[in-house]
């Protein structure tokens, strides 16, 4: 043992002995009022204006509405925070910028929020996101859609950079184009495998609207807890979450909906059939299959019952509640990693193929999806895992599990998958045209309140650029824009960790 670490140590030494110069500072200087994710189109000029909460003023002159009228307040809160961040380390030594400086242009005097159509209630599937912003001393932002409005403000926000002497808040003259490439921009977090408060997915949601992430996709149950609390079936998380104060409730979930929608986030549920259902069983046993040994011994649960009336009849009255109480039309029904062997074990299933003429067991599953989709109410669109037929519309999230790490900055991986390539590296029947979007994906094995913040952020911010429009690999110039998004977003109590290496952000 000692001889093998000796050596051990020994091969690290020589590994860092090759000629490598380090400079002093970070390793990429952040950028100064770069948007994140990058804006499909952007011209900046030189003269700049100066953020003054007494004298700028936010006109919203077409379609108002609640969801508009709190962005609002949100945008400024940010502005007038990133001041009071920076105070205490205002240089009173640096020359005064804004006096001397023939290219301040003087303060902001006015935002003009244009929304030529009025506010829609709940963010949808293929909702319009583009927005105009002209920054001048008095500036304008346009879209047809509240949702458009939403990201027109974020990106606002990101264009205020500190003065030199870090006690002014400055915005260069300029304009921006956007809209997204992809509809479905989403983030999933699983709360199964470690439960996540509350006050966290709230922060996430903060944090998706920051990368301009559109989906929330909630992989709320899976065999190890189910922390959903039923009206219809309070056993289910009564005995089936991991503890009965580790719950969502009726009222937790609208929170969370609401939170969404004002920051223009779909929130798609998830409940995995027929597989991945163990925490069901633990209050409805009978739901499950009983699995057997080779001896033909009962060894214990397996997926749902594919044959049995009665688990038609529950999934019915559970699917019925969970699409009452999210507005979205989509339903995430899994469908995937079903444990055929289990249904292979049982006789009772043996006996089912030969009365119906099955060819495998793999035909339970055809026969489960078969009977589960006609269950959702009448318009409602099921998602399931995996399904790669030309015909469908996909998702793209293989290449972006948040739980595969690296050292290092290894949200340049995520950064540098573009899905069309990815889907024609799968098959050459998918049209890349059906991609609608992608996800990145926190399965919460390993990561819990203590340190699901600093596991997605800013990695996922990789994904969301992606997903939004750049379509090169990661430069110097995203490397540090990266660097002042985390620091933004740790100005706005998102615990981001650092992105790439050594650096800083002031006062967080
Ligand atoms: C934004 O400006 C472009 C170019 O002038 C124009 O084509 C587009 O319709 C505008 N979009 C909105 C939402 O106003
Ligand atoms: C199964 O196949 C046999 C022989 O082809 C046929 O007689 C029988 O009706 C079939 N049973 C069912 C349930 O389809």
């Amino acid at each position: 043992m000692f001889r093998l670490f000796v050596y051990l140590n020994i091969l690290g030494a020589f590994l860092v002995t090759g000629l490598h110069i380090v400079e002093p500072g970070p390793e990429y200087p952040a950028s100064k009022g770069a948007i994140w994710p990058r804006p499909q189109m952007q011209s900046i000029e030189i003269p700049y204006y100066k953020f003054d909460s007494d004298i700028l003023e936010i006109k919203v002159v077409d379609h108002d509405c609640p969801i508009l009228s709190n962005a609002v307040q949100r945008s400024l809160a940010v502005l007038r925070e990133m001041l009071r961040i920076a105070s205490p380390y205002v240089n009173r030594n640096a020359p005064q910028q804004v006096l001397d400086d023939d290219t301040y242009d003087g303060p902001l005097k006015s935002l003009s929020i244009y929304l030529t159509s009025p506010c829609e209630e709940y963010p949808h599937f293929g909702m319009i996101e583009s927005y105009n912003l002209t920054i001048a001393a008095d500036s304008t932002l346009r879209s047809s859609s509240i949702w458009g409005i939403l990201r027109g403000l974020e990106s606002w926000t990101h264009l205020f950079h500190l003065s030199d002497n870090r006690d002014q808040l400055h915005i260069n003259k300029g304009e921006v184009h956007d809209f997204p490439r992809y509809a479905h921009r989403g983030l999933l977090v699983d709360t199964s495998r470690h439960y996540i408060s509350m006050s966290n997915i709230l922060l996430i949601l903060d944090a998706m609207a920051m990368n301009k992430m559109n989906v929330f996709h909630w992989h709320i149950v899976d065999d190890q807890s189910f922390p959903y609390q039923s009206e219809r079936f309070p056993d289910l998380s009564r005995l089936g979450a991991y503890h009965e104060t580790l719950i969502y409730t009726k009222e937790n979930i609208q929170t969370v909906i609401d939170h969404a929608r004002n920051r223009g986030i779909r929130v798609i549920p998830e409940f995995d059939v027929p597989g991945h259902t163990r925490s069901w069983g633990v209050a409805k046993p009978d739901l499950l299959t009983h699995c057997y040994d080779q001896d033909g011994d009962y060894v214990g649960l397996g997926p749902m019952n594919p044959i049995k009336d009665s688990t038609y009849t529950f999934l019915q009255e559970l699917f019925h509640e969970v699409q009452a109480l999210f507005p979205e039309r989509y339903i995430h029904i899994g469908g995937d990693e079903v444990d055929l062997d289990c249904w292979e074990s049982n006789p009772e299933f043996q006996r089912y193929i030969q009365e119906h003429n099955l060819t495998s067991v793999a035909d339970f599953h055809a026969l489960f999806m078969r009977n589960t989709i006609p269950l959702l109410s009448e318009n409602s669109r099921p998602i399931v895992w995996q399904i790669l037929r030309a015909s469908h519309q996909l998702i793209y999230s293989t290449g972006w599990y948040l739980d595969h790490l690296n050292t290092g900055g290894d949200w340049t991986e995520f950064f540098n998958k573009d899905p069309r390539d990815l889907v024609n590296g799968l098959s050459k029947d998918i049209n890349v045209d059906n991609i609608v979007g992608g996800e990145a994906c926190m399965w919460a094995e390993v990561v819990n309140d203590m340190n699901i913040m600093s596991r997605v952020w800013p990695r996922a911010s990789a994904v969301a650029e992606r997903l939004w429009g750049h379509e090169s690999q990661a430069t110097y110039q995203v490397h540090c824009r990266l660097e002042e998004h985390t620091c933004r977003m740790n100005a706005r109590g998102i615990h981001a960790q650092p992105p790439s290496g050594p650096g800083f952000c002031l006062g967080v």
